[in-house]
């Protein structure tokens, strides 16, 4: 058996618009193991990226329990959970997020600077993380001269190269055409055999089904769904 990774239970997300109050997330009870590949599936306004971003400790539930790796989030202070995102989780997004006036190894670099390490290691660290994802060539170039596939490629080696157990991706294909989904989607394949755990949204079921596992949500609500064979 694996170990848990993290768990929520009842998870309640509430938005106050005007007079009225929306429910957007309604009791998500979700559970995820170490080393596990999961997508989440679902149409425009379901609550994905709402759901994300709990995962990713960016926003707090209105309601429920969410521990992850043995911390009760909603007893964090902001100070504890930025250390926690720094720490624990990687992001990539649909747009990539690249700052177009840097090139792509200043980009992956950024998390680095952060973390407080010293700069010959980050960029020793930076350059690994390109060739790792196949950028050896693209060191020095910047976001706008890049193929879309490439930049999330730096976007790929930017969450990861602060060693994160879990990458957060937010429909990390829906800029790109089938052939560089694909791609992207044997990367994260190979990130997840190498032990990090992948939590991705899409609502494309021939992306969702590069996951080991696929929770279909419709209107704030899981449902658990098939084992894929990947
Ligand atoms: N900050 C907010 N304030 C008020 N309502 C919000 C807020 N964020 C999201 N919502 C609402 O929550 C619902 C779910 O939004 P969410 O962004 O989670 O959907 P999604 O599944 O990611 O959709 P998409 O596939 O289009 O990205 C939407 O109806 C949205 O209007
Ligand atoms: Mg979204």
């Amino acid at each position: 058996m694996n170990d848990e990774f993290f768990r929520m239970t009842g998870i309640v997300k509430r938005y106050h618009m005007g007079d009225e109050w929306q429910t957007v997330l309604r009791g998500i009870d979700l559970t995820v193991v170490e080393g596990d590949f999961l997508s989440v599936l679902g149409p425009s306004g379901s609550g994905k990226t709402t759901l994300m971003n709990i995962i990713g400790c960016l926003d707090t539930p209105s309601e429920g329990e969410y521990v992850l790796k043995g911390r009760v989030i909603s007893k964090q202070d902001a100070k504890q959970l930025a250390a926690i995102r720094n720490k624990e989780i990687g992001f990539v997004f649909q747009s990539f997020q690249l700052l177009p006036r840097m090139d792509a190894i200043r980009n992956v670099e950024l998390p680095l600077i952060y973390s407080g390490m010293g700069e010959k290691e980050r960029w020793r660290n930076a350059e690994e993380m390109l060739v790792r994802v196949g950028l050896q060539d693209k060191l020095h170039h910047h976001p706008n001269q890049l193929s879309g596939g490439q930049q999330q490629r730096v976007a790929i080696a930017r969450a990861m190269v602060t060693n994160p157990s879990i990458l957060l991706a937010d429909e990390p294909t829906g800029a790109l055409d089938q052939t560089t989904g694909k791609q992207v989607m044997e990367l994260f394949g190979e990130i997840n055999s190498e032990g990090h755990t992948i939590i991705m949204i899409t609502h494309d079921l021939s992306i969702a089904q590069h996951a080991r596992r696929i929770v279909h949500i419709l209107d704030g609500e899981l449902m658990e769904g098939e084992e894929t064979h990947a």
